[in-house]
């Protein structure tokens, strides 16, 4: 399985508002690779997340996270870039499957005042804000997982082209793109 694929999956994960979405759209253009954004597949496969969260709870949207990571993974060319949902790391099975398949795991790092700025009316789209009186405690008790990742991004700076920099100098480093001027 993991061993066949030379080149490198680059799995970008953090807490929600980190700016997950936002770069695998400008890493994948920028690559010419293909991208998945996890949250968005569950949507296709299964329906909106809320509606998830409503029928089945926490839990049960885990569950779908997984599956939905494990057909992902299974069916993804290399190399390509992957967004995980604000959770997904976070579930040891995910972690597990994601070193199964050699993946390449970036944390984006941003501070709890930038993700809370850009989450803070999204409680609609993303059930765990909803309450943001929690967020705080969430974030803390996280960031020690998003650190098991091979690689920290500090994604604090609200300029995604400069993210986008930091971002391909690592695919540069991983074999992903040939060395060229702009990116060393
Ligand atoms: C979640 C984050 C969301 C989505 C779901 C759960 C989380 O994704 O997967 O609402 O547990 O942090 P984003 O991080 O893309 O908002």
């Amino acid at each position: 399985m993991s061993n066949e694929h030379a080149a490198p999956l680059l799995v970008l994960l953090g807490f929600m508002g980190a700016g997950k979405t936002t770069l695998i759209h400008l890493l994948s253009k920028h690559l010419g690779c293909p991208l998945v954004d996890l949250d968005d597949a569950i949507v296709a496969h299964h329906g909106p997340i809320p509606e998830l969260f409503r029928q089945h709870g926490e839990p049960g949207f885990r569950q779908i996270e997984h599956q939905q990571l494990e057909q992902t993974l299974a069916e993804l060319p290399r190399p390509a870039v992957l967004a995980l949902g604000g959770g997904a790391f976070l579930q040891a099975e995910n972690r597990a499957l994601l070193e199964r398949y050699q993946a390449v795991t970036i944390f984006l790092d941003v501070p709890f005042e930038v993700a809370m700025e850009r989450i803070r009316d999204t409680g609609a789209e993303r059930p765990l804000a909803a309450d943001l009186s929690r967020l705080r405690d969430l974030y803390e008790a996280r960031c020690p997982i998003y650190l098991q990742a091979q690689h920290r991004i500090d994604a604090g700076t609200s300029d995604p082209e400069h993210l986008l920099t930091e971002l391909v100098r690592l695919a540069v480093r991983l074999g992903v793109v040939a060395a060229t001027r702009d990116t060393l």
